[in-house]
C-alpha cells in the first residue's frame, strides 16, 4: 500500500513537471505574430534579425538563456537594422508566463 501510494505520488509529480515544461507553440506563434516579430525574424531564414533556430543554437546549454532573451524582448535594447540603430521591438504582453512561453518556444527551435 505504501509503495503504491509513493508510486502514485511520483507519477503525479512527473505529470506536473512535464506540463510545466511543455511549450505551447500555438500560443507562442500567435503572440509573435501579434507583436510583428516575423517582420524581421523567421524560424529558419535570415531576415533583418537572426532566425530563431540560430538564436536557439547560440544559447544552447547556457543557463542564463531564458533571462537574457526575456530581457531582450521586454526592454527594447538598441539593435542594428539595415545599418541603422533602432530600438528592438517589445513583445505585446505583460504576462510573465506568456513571455516565458515565447522565450522557451524560441529556445526550442
Ligand atoms: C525591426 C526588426 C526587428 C523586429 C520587428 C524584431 N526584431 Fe528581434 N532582432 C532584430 C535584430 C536586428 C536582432 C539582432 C540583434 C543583435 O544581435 O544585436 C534581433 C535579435 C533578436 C533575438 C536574439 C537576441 C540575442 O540575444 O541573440 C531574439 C530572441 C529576438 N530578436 C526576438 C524578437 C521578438 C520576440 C520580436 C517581436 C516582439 C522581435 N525580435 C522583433 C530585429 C528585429
Amino acid at each position: 500500500m505504501k509503495i503504491l501510494l509513493t508510486l502514485t505520488m511520483a507519477c503525479g509529480l512527473m505529470t506536473t513537471s512535464f506540463a510545466y515544461a511543455a511549450v505551447d507553440a500555438d500560443a507562442a506563434m500567435a503572440l509573435l505574430k501579434k507583436s510583428d516579430c516575423f517582420k524581421c525574424h523567421s524560424i529558419d531564414k535570415k531576415k533583418e534579425g537572426p532566425p530563431y533556430k540560430e538564436v536557439a543554437k547560440k544559447y544552447k546549454g547556457k543557463a542564463d538563456a531564458e533571462d537574457k532573451l526575456i530581457k531582450h524582448i521586454t526592454t527594447k535594447p538598441m539593435v542594428e537594422v539595415d545599418g541603422k540603430k533602432e530600438e528592438h521591438r517589445a513583445i505585446k504582453s505583460s504576462d510573465p508566463a506568456e513571455i516565458l512561453n515565447v522565450v522557451q518556444f524560441i529556445l526550442s527551435q
